[in-house]
């Protein structure tokens, strides 16, 4: 599964990045408003420091405007993927802007026929907002098992990318649906690496190599 990070703090993710283990970002209006900073600069550093694909959302509602705001996203950098809102208009523009080679992730998807949808759009990229639907108290990744089943059915290449992610356990469920990709926030990527048993046992045998009195180096 492709690790994305759901965030446009470019410093943070300058830093995620130097992991070695970033494949993606994803970006949308109410992180780049947290986030500050001009929008197309931040775009431009966030492309450089991070070579997979970076999703930037379009805020146009009509169809001719969605194209030309995507058009010119496209423009800051070849990696950048055009985020469009799972709307009749954000799938028009998603399926010409597709056939004209600009890859786009369909935004706010809630349940599996709105994916069928994107992918009959041929778009690249899905995101199931599966947080938000646990919010509400439904299942979210009853619906990323849902539209993997569909996609497979149908051998839609569209990649699902898990989105709107909490938990570490979040992760852990996406991969075992089948996700193709997960956003994750900054603070669970880094969860991601934690076990207590993992800490307890390197401190353990940190404690015996010194006692040894020997070195590597
Ligand atoms: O980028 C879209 C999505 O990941 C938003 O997550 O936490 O605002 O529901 P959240």
């Amino acid at each position: 599964m492709q690790i994305f990070i759901d965030s446009a703090e470019v410093k943070e993710l300058k830093a995620l990045a130097e992991t070695g283990l970033v494949d993606g970002v994803t970006t949308n209006p109410s992180l780049v408003a947290k986030a500050g900073g001009d929008f197309f600069e931040s775009l431009r550093t966030i492309c450089g420091a991070v070579k997979g694909p970076v999703s930037a959302e379009v805020v146009a509602q009509d169809y001719p405007t969605m194209l030309l705001e995507g058009r010119k996203l496209r423009q800051l950098a070849d990696n950048i993927v055009v985020k469009v809102p799972m709307t009749p208009d954000g799938l028009k523009a998603c399926k010409t802007l597709e056939e004209e080679g600009h890859p786009c992730n369909v935004t706010l998807c809630f349940s599996a026929v709105q994916a069928l949808l994107a992918a009959k759009a041929g778009a690249t990229f899905i995101s199931p907002f599966l947080g938000r639907i646990d919010d509400g108290g439904q299942d979210g990744m009853g619906l990323i098992r849902e539209i993997r089943a569909i996609f497979d059915n149908y051998d839609f290449q569209t990649q699902i990318l898990a989105a709107s992610i909490r938990t570490v356990g979040h992760v852990r469920d996406a991969a075992l649906a089948g996700a193709d990709c997960a956003t994750i926030p900054p603070a669970v990527f880094r969860a991601l690496y934690k076990h207590n048993l993992t800490d307890a046992g390197l401190e353990a045998f940190l404690k015996d190599w010194r006692g040894t009195g020997q070195s590597i180096l």
